[in-house]
């Protein structure tokens, strides 16, 4: 029986979580509370760091102590505390690690820093129980990659942005079009009523050799057509915002199709190849019924985790200090780890761009 608190504070969201596997191996998440500021930062239209992690400060005792009441674990029980110890906003990290560590200090349990992108990385085998090696397609506000998850601490990055992360085209999107934040959501409600091939946006990067993401171009190109057909009626308002998510899921699925192939020549052994997606843009519908689509014809299994465990949590990050104490991964000393707003999971994929209002994006 292992029992880990996870705290998770990279972004906008103020989480903890304790998660348990039992003798037989089985995982129980036994309490998973997060806080998302979204009402502290509609105003700004984005994340805006300073609030976020002030917020963070004032929440997290709280949400740790609601955490620890919720799954029924005295503090004096639980076998580790992990912590995101990056990428994301620095604020943030400092407000979760230290916190973190000021708890195992005082409870004399090891402390784990854990990689926020190892956290969605590991999460379908939470869920789903998956074996390695998968893919996992990461689409939120502040990553865009495509990972191939070998082992727990063994990940390539097959994939990245080279300019803004899938969520914040979105949330561009949105602002550009007078919808409230955050955007995607209202994107896709928008577009139920619109005609997605009104406008013929730009499918950034298909067909390019090269196996990155980008879509800034987009964003430019819906600027455009906005701006020329000024002022916009509701309509016009819906068909742009369903002509860019038609043009979004076609750049993703030429993407996902080229990392299917290789998944396949690069592990021809793998009895049920899978595609994982993780991250806040999974809840879009027409995107999860592309890549649905897909995988279906690929012949891999499709894993989309509930969206609770597909955003921003702790359940994940405590879920990855289970999976680093097993395989005898955690850091001998993790109350030496100093925050860190770049973190790559990928040691030898360097990172395409820098730190974004929604934290690092590659
Ligand atoms: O994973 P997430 O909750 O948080 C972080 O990015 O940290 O992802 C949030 C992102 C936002 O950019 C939001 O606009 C986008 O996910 N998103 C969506 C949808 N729901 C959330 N994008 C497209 N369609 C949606 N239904
Ligand atoms: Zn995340």
């Amino acid at each position: 029986m292992i029992r880990v608190l996870g705290i998770e504070t990279s972004c906008d969201e103020t989480a903890a979580s304790v998660v348990a596997v039992d003798g037989d191996g089985a995982p129980r998440i036994l309490s998973n509370i997060v806080l998302s500021q979204i009402e502290e930062h509609a105003a700004f239209g984005g994340v805006v760091p300073e609030i976020a992690a002030r917020a963070h400060v004032e929440a997290l005792d709280g949400i740790v102590e609601a955490a620890l009441a919720d799954s029924g674990v005295a503090l004096a029980d639980i076998d580790a505390i992990a912590a995101t110890a990056g990428p994301g906003l620095v604020g943030g990290l400092i407000v979760g690690l230290m916190t973190a560590k000021a708890i195992a200090a005082a409870a004399n349990k090891p402390l784990i820093a854990i990689n926020h992108l190892e956290g969605h990385a590991l999460t379908a085998r939470l869920t789903d129980g998956l074996d390695f090696p998968y893919l996992l397609l990461l689409v939120s506000g502040g990553h865009t990659q495509i990972l191939a998850v070998r082992g727990v601490g063994d990940y390539q990055r097959w994939a990245t942005t080279i300019d803004d992360a899938l969520g914040e085209a979105f949330d561009k999107t949105a602002k550009m079009l007078g919808l409230p934040y955050p955007g995607g959501p209202n994107v896709e409600k928008a577009a139920q009523t619109g005609n997605a091939s009104r406008f013929a946006f730009p499918r950034p990067m298909k067909g390019s050799a090269q196996p990155d993401f980008s879509f800034s171009g987009l964003k430019t190109a819906v600027r455009q057509a906005a701006t020329a057909i000024a002022p916009l009626s509701d309509q016009d308002v819906a068909d742009i915002c369903a002509s860019f998510q038609a043009a979004v899921a076609d750049a993703l699925a030429d993407r996902v199709a080229r990392a299917l192939a290789r998944f396949r020549e690069t592990f021809p052994g793998t009895r049920n190849p899978a595609l994982v997606v993780a991250g806040g843009v999974a809840a879009n519908r027409t995107i999860k019924a592309t890549l649905e689509r897909q995988c279906d014809e690929a012949g891999f299994t499709f894993v989309a985790p509930p969206l609770k465990l597909c955003t921003d949590n702790a359940a994940m990050i405590a879920w990855a200090g289970i999976e680093r104490l097993r395989e005898g991964m955690a850091q001998e000393n993790g109350f030496d780890f100093v925050p860190r707003s770049r973190w790559p999971l990928d040691s030898i994929s360097t990172p395409m761009v820098g730190s974004g209002r929604r934290g690092a994006k590659a």
